[in-house]
């Protein structure tokens, strides 16, 4: 069994404030994107899970995120039934743009048919929540999604049904950990908060919606980016060349260092992206909106 497993931007991300459990509340939007992995699924005799990556960022056994999602699955039907999982790499690992989890959500997908055990979608998202807060996301299966809790309590934002952006992509070579952005940010963010997260989210899918591309610039928000930033400022060098370049929507996705601009068409972007080759420290992508 083949399948493609996309990875995602955060258009909006907004944190409400610390949990008990050591996450954060958030409000998000989500945008599926075409940059993707490839995950081949394969029943073994020998009843074990066997996990092969063409990567070497990406850790190939238990710990990796596609293997506990089979784990899982075989935890909880109580059963042992092998499994080979292939993955090819695209998606920069540690970028910011969900691809452990979309990988782990992929995997749910394709064991549910593979295996024939009838999950129906909210048990589906229920087991991915236990697997990370951006899993769900990528079981709904739409272009575009709010998140709010841990970002795993997804809706699919109907009104974006037919929405189709394209997106110049920047990913500089550089390490990002999840965890020490969020506990940068709780040192870093002060008790009152004077944002509206829903105002803004309606705002900005409004923004969508019309395709108001000035709209879209101005209602794109990050707060990791700065937290990001002061922690890794090439992030900054990254987003100062591509609004050099004339870019009018640009923002870090996730915990970073993935940085992206979004434009009208993709002979606009084919123009832009000529502009950024030739930094080998940054991995450039033209993508869009799946
Ligand atoms: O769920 P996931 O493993 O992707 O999260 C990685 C890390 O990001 C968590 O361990 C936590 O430190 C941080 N996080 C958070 N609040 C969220 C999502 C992630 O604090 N809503």
């Amino acid at each position: 069994m083949l399948l493609y497993s996309y990875a995602k931007l955060n258009l909006y991300l907004d944190i409400l404030g610390k949990r008990k459990d050591g996450y954060h509340n958030l409000t998000t939007i989500f945008e599926r994107i075409s940059l993707c992995d490839r995950i081949t699924l394969k029943p073994r005799r020998d009843k074990k899970i066997k996990i092969t990556v063409d990567s070497p960022l990406v850790p190939a056994g238990r710990t990796n995120l596609a293997y506990r999602a089979a784990a899982l699955l075989e935890d909880t039907f109580k059963t042992k039934r092998g499994l080979d999982i292939k993955i090819s790499k695209r998606i920069p690992v540690g970028s910011g743009m969900g691809g452990g989890s979309s990988n782990a959500a992929c995997v749910l997908l394709g064991l549910n048919e593979l295996w024939g055990l009838r999950l129906s979608r909210s048990k589906l998202l229920r087991l991915a929540g236990k697997l990370g807060a951006d899993v769900p996301f990528f079981i709904l299966g739409t272009p575009f999604a709010r998140g709010r809790s841990r970002g795993d309590r997804v809706s699919p934002l109907a009104g974006l049904k037919k929405v189709r952006l394209w997106h110049v992509l920047v990913v500089p070579k550089i390490p990002v950990s999840t965890p020490s952005v969020y506990k940068k940010w709780d040192e870093m963010t002060q008790k009152v908060r004077l944002t509206r997260p829903d105002y803004d989210v309606k705002l900005l899918t409004l923004a969508l919606e019309k395709k108001d591309f000035s709209l879209i610039g101005k209602a794109l928000f990050n707060c990791l980016e700065r937290v990001s930033i002061r922690l890794y400022p090439e992030i900054l060098r990254v987003r100062e060349k591509l609004e050099r370049l004339g870019f009018k929507s640009v923002l870090m996705s996730g915990s970073g260092p993935a940085v992206f601009g979004i434009v009208s068409s993709k002979k606009e972007a084919l123009s832009l992206i000529r502009q950024l080759k030739g930094n080998r420290h940054w991995q450039v992508f033209l993508t869009r909106t799946v």
